[in-house]
């Protein structure tokens, strides 16, 4: 019998102590189904457990500290899990209280660590009756402050002065699930009847044209026509950047940093398929995943690996765009509510390193823009630094550029470009600013 908090246990150590990523160890944990046979429902219990904990890592060690006598032994780091595993069901999930310390306690067991079984009880159980006394809370703003590095609230403080604490809250929180519909395939309004029909609760999204909320996640498997590419899982704030870029048929258009292919399969589900497409990535295991969505999706561009920041390498017919797309390189701090473990990762070093990159990219992209056409730079990030710091550098080196005005209902409209906040608008956090090259 597998123990589901000692693999989620497992699983957090290699995220936050080995600095490996959550979406690999998730799925090393469904491809070796074979070895430990986890039930769909366990894998998802599982999934839950190491989300939680990554979210909320900051605060469930502050917990345990509280709760230790001493720090455990560096190679029982699975035991010290497995008590966040814990405290994370005790807090936040509405596991039966019991069930929660038994299986917890068993996880020790199953290591072969019985000795952490009396620990773990003591720990769990002091929690269940301090929690609540309260002896051990800390006021939410503090509570939002442990759960992500000083460097990044400090970053996030002096770029958001009013916004920092929503930003902060809505990445501890679980964003919506949100839809992208392949309107080459079939409309939204179908699509919408065939969710009601299968009985997934949706609604269209106001803030995209193509776009549909969830009332609830669903694993993709469970949503009609996934498999035949109908649809695809997108923020509301990803969806913005092809709306932006308004690329229309006939056009030649590039999509820079292509992988997965998000961006690229809406330009062409945008443009009927009737544009000329040309869409790259630095990482060729990644060009495997842009190839894989257009696949599923049925769409055709033409992909290859690349450098954007170096033309000398790009294998596309010679020509200029009329458009072209920077989903740049980022620090991602803007999409740490769907992906947790950014918050452990990431150093505000890669934050310079980032920065020359990013601008590299937007030079030598300038450069195969025709007169008149369009590029977009947007990252999903919430620092000014790689956001309009970034836009404003841009057009002081290239003086063929102007900033085009944009404005979205749903977005701060900045001197350059706008963004969009976790907390503040019901989307990810995305920056965007379009620039024209004069003739
Ligand atoms: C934000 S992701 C792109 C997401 C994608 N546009 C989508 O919507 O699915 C940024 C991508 O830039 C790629 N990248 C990083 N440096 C690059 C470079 N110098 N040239 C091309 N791609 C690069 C990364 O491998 C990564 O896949």
């Amino acid at each position: 019998m597998n123990n589901t908090r000692l693999i989620a246990a497992r699983c957090c150590l290699q995220i936050i102590d080995k600095g490996r990523s959550l979406d690999r160890v998730l799925s090393e944990l469904t491809q070796s189904d074979d070895k430990t046979q986890l039930s769909p429902a366990d894998r998802s219990f599982v999934k839950e457990l190491v989300f939680g904990v990554c979210r909320w890592h900051g605060h469930l060690e502050h917990l345990s500290t509280q709760l230790l006598s001493k720090p455990l032994r560096t190679k029982d780091r699975d035991i010290h899990y497995l008590l966040l595993v814990g405290l994370y069901q005790l807090q936040h999930i509405s596991t039966a209280d019991h069930a929660a310390v038994a299986e917890t306690v068993n996880g020790a067991k199953k290591a072969k660590k019985v000795w952490a079984v009396k620990l773990l009880n003591a720990c769990l159980r002091r929690f269940q009756r301090d929690d609540a006394d309260k002896t051990l809370d800390v006021n939410s703003q503090d509570l939002h402050q442990l759960t992500h590095p000083q460097w990044l609230v400090k970053r996030l403080k002096a770029d958001w002065p009013d916004h920092w604490p929503a930003v902060l809250q809505a990445n501890d929180e679980r964003p919506a699930m949100c839809l992208r519909v392949n309107t080459t395939r079939v409309s939204r309004a179908d699509y919408l009847q065939r969710l009601n029909a299968f009985e997934i609760d949706a609604i269209a999204d106001p803030m995209s044209e193509a776009g549909i909320i969830l009332e609830t996640a669903k694993p993709v498997t469970a949503l009609p026509g996934f498999e035949n590419g109908d649809c695809s899982v997108q923020d509301t704030a990803a969806q913005l950047a092809v709306q932006l870029l308004a690329p229309a048929p006939h056009q030649r258009i590039l999509d820079a940093c292509s992988a997965p292919g998000g961006k690229l399969a809406h330009i062409l589900e945008l443009t009927q398929g009737l544009a000329i497409v040309d869409a790259m990535d630095i990482e060729s295991t990644r060009v495997e995943s842009i190839k894989d969505t257009l696949e599923r999706l049925q769409l055709t561009a033409n992909v290859a690996s690349a450098d954007a920041s170096d033309s000398s390498t790009w294998p596309f017919a010679d020509g200029q765009y009329d458009k072209i797309l920077i989903d740049a390189p980022c620090s991602g701090t803007g999409v740490i509510r769907r992906h947790p473990d950014i918050r452990h990762h990431r150093r505000v070093q890669d934050i310079e390193a980032l920065q020359p990159l990013q601008a590299a990219i937007m030079n030598a992209c300038w450069d195969a823009l025709k007169p008149g056409g369009q590029l977009l730079y947007a990252t999903c990030s919430v620092l000014n630094a790689e956001n309009e710091q970034q836009a404003s550098a841009f057009l002081q080196r290239h003086k063929t550029a102007a900033a085009v005005r944009l404005e979205h209902p749903c977005a701060f409209a900045l001197e350059i470009g706008v963004q969009t906040l976790p907390g503040v608008h019901p989307m990810d956090g995305f920056y965007y600013a379009l620039f024209e090259k004069s003739h």
